[in-house]
């Protein structure tokens, strides 16, 4: 990865110091409401800069035997490796996202994108697109508002997504989010992007 302070060492310290808000302790309500839709398990799930994994161990328990944990942390996969114990090790991955190599059907995003300094943005979505299979879809919440500190979390709003997505990908929604847990209520938004055929750069 290029040009990133938030690295390794920084993400385990806020992991050590419990200085981790952003974690919801469960399974967020967008993710689980789209998770219970799907009716083909036998998918290849990716779920980055998963942290505590729990969206991971939502689908796990809940028939979807192919997902795939990844973070750049050791400190939340140990946590995650011994909470879930069934769990196959070779589907956990302490990695940095920008190098893991694998092919996925459905990539999920959690604020993992808002984690990354915006100047990799652009490299976020190439990696997407190589990571999926075609027809393959990246799907999750992203935040819909700018914060007023220096992230992360880093903000946005719809038009930069639209734009940013839609080199490499078909938008299929991108929509204010209907059922975003409690403290994230108002600002976020849903999106479903299926990998292009076409790319526009
Ligand atoms: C804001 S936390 C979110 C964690 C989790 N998605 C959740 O909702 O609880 C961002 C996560 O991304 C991980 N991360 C940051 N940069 C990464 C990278 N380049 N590759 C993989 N993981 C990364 C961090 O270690 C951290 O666990």
């Amino acid at each position: 990865m290029t040009n990133n302070l938030l690295d390794e060492k920084y993400w385990t310290t806020r992991y050590l110091n419990k200085s981790t808000a952003w974690d919801a302790g469960e399974v967020t309500l967008p993710i689980k409401q789209y998770l219970d839709q799907l009716i083909n398990k036998k998918i290849k799930i990716l779920i980055p800069g998963a942290g505590n994994g729990h969206e991971v161990i939502y689908a796990f328990e809940n028939g979807f035997k192919s997902v795939h944990i990844l973070d750049i942390s050791q400190t939340p996969l140990k946590r995650f490796e011994e909470t879930c114990l069934d769990f196959p090790k070779d589907q956990i991955h302490h990695q940095d996202f920008f190098e893991h190599e694998g092919q996925y059907d459905l990539i999920l995003e959690q604020t993992f994108f808002c984690a990354l300094p915006p100047i990799l943005r652009i490299e976020y979505v190439n990696k997407m697109k190589e990571l999926l299979k075609p027809n393959g879809k990246l799907v999750g919440v992203l935040f819909g508002i700018d914060f007023e500190k220096e992230g992360p979390p880093f903000g946005g709003d719809r038009e930069e997504y639209q734009k940013l997505f839609s080199r490499e990908f078909e938008i299929m929604k991108l929509e204010p989010c209907r059922n975003s847990i409690p403290p994230r209520i108002g600002s976020e938004l849903f999106f479903m992007l299926r990998k292009a055929q076409y790319s526009r750069t």
